[in-house]
Parts: C-alpha cells; structure tokens; sequence
C-alpha cells in the first residue's frame, strides 16, 4: 500500500467508525465494534484488540483475533510499553524487541497505541501481523486518529 492509498483508507475509516460508534458511549461495546471494523479492513492482520488500564495493569478488553494473554504489566511486552511510555510503539520485527510477548506465532510486527482520555491512560489498541515492517508512520497516524476517535465517543 503507497501511503497515500493508506491516508485514504484511515479517512475511509474514521467516518465508517464515527457513524458506527454514533449515539453510544460505552466504551467496551465500542471497542468490540472497532477491532471488529479494522480487523476486517486493514490488510495483513492476525490480531487487532484493545487492553484497558486497571489497577496498574494492562487486562485484556475485546479483540478479533486467537486468543491471548489477559494481564500485561506496565511495562511489559510491547504493549506494556506503549502504555508505560504513553507514546505509539512500532515494532518491524517482534522477535527483535525485547521481553515481547507472544500470543500468536504468527506475529511478525506489531503497533501498540495507547488511549489517552485528558491526559489519563486507559489502555492500548494493539495490531498484530504476519508480515514484517507492516506498520509505518501512516498507521501511527491514522489508528491515532481512530483512537479518538473511540476515546471521544466512549465514556
Ligand atoms: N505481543 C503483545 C502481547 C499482546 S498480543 O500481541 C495480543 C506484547 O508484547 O505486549
């Protein structure tokens, strides 16, 4: 995908998700329709999915995708890390990064984007793929984007 057929497909999906999450605000029933949403429109996905703050770890919300570890702490793993630097972590090749953790043998790359609500962290969206280096800065930008999106909806 050139970049810019992806800033078209994140804009394609922000209003798709906007309409979707339309009139409701809870926030894991918006979840659940959001990994839905994306894991049946991004390519090269295995796992897309969400992890919620509670007391001081990361537990598992809804996902699309194999099952998967349900309690991470801060700082573990590429979504502790996500979470722990509040900051959208890119990782080209999960066996590279240090104390990844895997869910899926099938993983190959992965991006983690935490969920801020006024500053606060949440939690973490997390997508996982089979394919090397499948995340670049046009995802980081549109699943920001999509974040928001959620978090703006969401109560
Ligand atoms: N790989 C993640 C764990 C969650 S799964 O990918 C669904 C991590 O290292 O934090």
């Amino acid at each position: 995908m050139a970049d810019t057929s992806k800033a078209e497909l994140y804009d394609q999906l922000a209003a798709q998700l906007s309409s979707l999450l339309a009139g409701e605000c809870d926030l894991v029933a918006n979840a659940a329709n959001f990994s839905s949403l994306v894991f049946q429109t991004l390519p090269d996905l295995n796992w897309a999915g969400f992890y919620f703050a509670k007391d001081g770890e990361l537990v598992l919300g809804p996902f699309q995708g194999k099952p998967a570890c349900v309690r991470i702490k801060l700082g573990q793993g590429v979504c502790g890390a996500g979470a722990a630097k509040c900051e959208t972590v890119i990782v080209p090749n999960v066996h590279e990064f240090p104390g990844h953790i895997a869910c899926d043998s099938a993983s190959n790359s992965e991006i983690v984007v935490p969920l801020l609500k006024d500053s606060r962290l949440i939690g973490v969206l997390d997508l996982d793929s089979p394919l090397i280096g499948r995340f670049d800065s046009a995802d980081r930008d549109g699943l920001e984007q999509l974040s928001r999106i959620l978090v703006d909806a969401s109560s």
